[in-house]
């Protein structure tokens, strides 16, 4: 996603709201190997909600994790955008950050999902859920390498519309500018 923050620090739009009575997060999910045994059988739903400031620090190890692909963005930008968290049980999972532009497009600036709970169907259920919330054009940027992230993004309906050359930082990579629409 977008790698640099400043220039658009005058178009910050949303907030990551902290809902009433929604049970705190405790644990993040292992970032690490999925578990095994009973544990990972048990699968517990995957649900989605407003991130919250006592989520940040699982949203920040998730992030770190998924260095270089996801983007690393400061903290403060998941209580000026408009962020979502998966959560397993008690864990946070994976989250995903959005900012609208307008009324009928925005962008996401991040996604990502913690190493143990990948191919289970979270990024979709994030993206699924942002895309819902806000009908009209959503654009977002990913490294041409990232096989993974584009391969979810074509399968959701996005379409290629640009490449921004050596639009990425550490290490320099082209981005891939796509774009949903809804009907
Ligand atoms: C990309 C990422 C968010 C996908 O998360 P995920 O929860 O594992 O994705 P899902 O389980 O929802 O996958 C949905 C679909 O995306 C595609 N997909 C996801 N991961 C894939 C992979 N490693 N290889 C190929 N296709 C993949 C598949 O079509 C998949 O459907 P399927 O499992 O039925 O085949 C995750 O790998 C991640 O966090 N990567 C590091 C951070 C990152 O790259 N963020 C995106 C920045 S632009």
């Amino acid at each position: 996603m977008a790698w640099y923050l400043e220039s658009r620090a005058g178009l910050l739009i949303g907030s990551a709201m902290s809902d009433e009575g929604r049970p705190q997060t405790e644990r993040i999910a292992n970032l690490g190997e999925p578990s095994g045994g009973a544990e990972k059988n048990a699968r517990p739903p995957i649900q989605i909600r407003r991130a919250e400031p006592a989520d940040l620090k699982f949203v920040d190890e998730i992030q770190r994790a998924c260095y270089p692909a996801a983007t690393q963005w400061p903290l403060a930008a998941f209580l000026q955008y408009e962020a979502w968290v998966a959560v397993a049980g008690t864990e946070v999972v994976g989250f995903i950050l959005y900012r609208a532009v307008a009324p009928d497009e925005g962008e996401v600036l991040n996604l990502a999902v913690a190493p143990a709970y990948r191919r289970r169907g979270v990024a979709r259920k994030l993206l699924q859920h942002v895309l819902e919330c806000h009908p009209g054009s959503t654009y977002l940027e990913v490294r041409r390498s990232n096989i993974a992230a584009r391969k979810l993004y074509e399968t959701q309906g996005f379409e290629v519309v640009g490449i921004r050359p050596g639009y990425y930082r550490d290490p320099v990579e082209d981005a891939i500018v796509m774009r949903f629409r809804s009907c």
